[in-house]
């Protein structure tokens, strides 16, 4: 599919079909995440993949969304590896891993599957439900798989771009 295409195709999905991620398709979406660009090549991303029931019922007890997907990814970074800007110490780990998941999710698109960003939890609560290591930070949970047919999605409502050539 053209990337073009791909891009305006892929919108939320709050509903998923109880069907699993295959395995073939979890190795891609994850070789998306090891392809993406990060900050002076840190890499400090830290992912963890929840397919089991015990799994994603810890992360219900973490935020208020439950979509029913068979696959959540949640990815992190390492404080201890992300890059600090010398200008004035803004710390570039969450835009790591914003970039890495959006990876995920166009690779989860053109496989077919359907995913939702998720930014709204309780970081102290994933940090306790799945015994991170105290430097590693969640920044983004990723619910995946495919789209139940009852279910609804997003539809593209963008406002008009506002450039400025300079
Ligand atoms: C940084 C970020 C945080 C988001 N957090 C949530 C969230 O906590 N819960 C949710 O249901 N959707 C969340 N979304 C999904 C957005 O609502 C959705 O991407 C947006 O409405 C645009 O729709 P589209 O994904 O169909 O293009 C988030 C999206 C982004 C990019």
């Amino acid at each position: 599919m053209e990337f073009s295409t791909l891009i305006w195709q892929r919108c939320w999905v709050r509903k998923y079909k109880d069907k699993p991620v295959e395995r073939e398709k979890l190795e891609k979406i994850l070789d998306a995440a090891k392809a993406a660009p990060t900050a002076v090549n840190f890499q400090p991303q830290r992912i963890f993949v929840l397919q089991s029931k015990e799994a994603r019922q810890k992360l219900r007890g973490c935020m208020r969304f439950d979509f029913g997907e068979p696959l959540t990814i949640i990815v992190c970074y390492d404080r201890r590896e992300s890059w600090k800007r010398g200008y004035d110490g803004k710390e570039f780990g969450d835009i790591d891993a914003a970039i890495v998941a959006t990876h995920m999710m166009l690779q989860a698109q053109e496989l077919g599957l359907s995913s939702v960003w998720i930014g709204s939890f309780d970081p102290k609560k994933v940090c306790e439900a799945f015994a991170l290591p105290k430097d590693i930070v969640p920044s983004v949970i990723l619910p995946i798989g495919y789209e139940a047919e009852e279910g609804g999605h997003g539809v593209k409502n963008r406002k008009e771009l506002k450039v400025e050539y300079c």
